[in-house]
């Protein structure tokens, strides 16, 4: 059948009534590339799968939850969606809004969000409302609002945003024809990896695999409230997505870090950029700073025994790197500018 978004594909699992009610932008089947190269770098004996989400229709992950929020909303005679966003969220809310007819109110923090996604919810029309304060306040505020005003709230805290999600795992199960044993993905304000181990553990209990992947999510060293175990007043990353010191699922992280057997670990932004790098130059996969912290993550962990020799591993990349050329070009070598004359690009073209 022709791929129509995971609302149809996988409806039994989702809480939409109603087919007719379906908001889509054909989201979801997003590649799994092997990464033969991370894995010949590795000291473990590793089969590396790549889930990359920034091949969705907005370019993140948040477009698989949005799609049911929204839908949902539609469901519901709502009018309006509000959320709080480091950016992709604000992205995708705007892209579905714009799509069912909705209005789209996103409070962004001032200042930290990549320009590409900025552009996204302007572009798309959004009401776009820039807080000077961070992520966790914008989240306090749009809770308030969503509670005492005609206006539904589509951040991560919605659980028809962590249905939606939970496909992912869904899509990785249905590729390898099992689960992976280990599921890496980077953590910021802890829905994706409640939504993912939520996935896991429907599909184990309907019998579709056999097995249950360890859950290991990275935060940002400089935004890793779970990791140190404390709420964390002013984060900071080169990551802006994660960027995030009080996370809404914080016990359900920690939950599925721990029925899984997982972990939940921290990467600096050294670690992230060069699992940003590795990512592009080795494997030709463009993903946001953020979005390398699953395979940061998988990097600092191998040779430590964390894994076993012979597994299967899959490390979310949970944005498209177009999201943040600025971060792509401050981290990448400087073009050389020469005169329009073969001499001169013979000069720096090494042939
Ligand atoms: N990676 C990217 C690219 C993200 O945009 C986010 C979260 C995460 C990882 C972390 O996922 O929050 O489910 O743990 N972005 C949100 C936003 C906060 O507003 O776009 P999480």
């Amino acid at each position: 059948m022709k791929w129509q978004g995971v609302l149809h594909k996988y409806f039994d699992y989702l809480p939409l009534e109603d087919r007719d009610n379906i908001v889509s932008l054909t989201e979801g089947n997003t590649p799994l590339i092997r990464a033969k190269n991370v894995e010949d770098v590795l000291e473990d004996d590793l089969e590396v799968y790549l889930k990359f989400e920034g091949a969705n229709p907005t370019g993140s992950f948040k477009d698989r939850g949005m799609t049911v929020a929204v839908s949902k909303a539609v469901e519901n005679g709502d009018r309006a969606v509000i959320c709080a966003s480091t950016g992709n969220t604000s992205a995708s809310a705007a892209a579905f809004a714009a799509k069912s007819g909705l209005e789209a109110i996103v409070l962004i923090p001032e200042g930290k969000i990549a320009f590409g996604k900025l552009s996204q919810a302007m572009m798309h029309g959004a009401n776009v409302i820039q807080v000077e304060g961070n992520f966790d306040e914008a989240l306090e505020l749009v809770l308030e609002l969503s509670d005492n005003y005609p206006v539904t709230l589509v951040n991560s805290l919605n659980p028809n945003r962590i249905e939606g999600q939970k496909t992912a795992s869904f899509e990785v199960s249905d590729f390898l024809g099992d689960a992976p044993d280990y599921h890496m993905l980077p953590v910021g304000n802890a829905g994706n990896i409640t939504a993912y181990w939520k996935g896991y553990k429907e599909y184990y209990d309907s019998g579709v695999t056999s097995k249950l992947p360890k859950m290991t999510g990275f935060q940002a060293a400089g935004a890793a409230p779970i990791v140190d175990g404390a709420r964390v007043e002013n984060p900071e990353t080169v990551a802006t997505a994660i960027r995030i010191g009080n996370p809404a699922s914080w016990e359900k992280a920690e939950n599925a870090r721990d029925e899984s057997g997982g972990l939940i670990d921290k990467a600096s932004d050294e670690e992230l950029i060069e699992a940003y790098k590795v990512l592009a130059g080795k494997e030709g996969v463009f993903c946001e700073p953020a979005s390398a912290a699953s395979v940061a993550g998988l990097l600092k962990l191998d040779g430590t025994g964390y894994f076993e020799d012979g597994s299967t591993v899959t490390c979310t990349l949970t944005g498209h790197g177009l999201k943040d050329p600025d971060i792509a070009i401050e981290s990448s070598e400087q073009p050389e500018t020469v005169g329009a004359n073969v001499d001169e690009v013979l000069g720096v073209a090494g042939l």
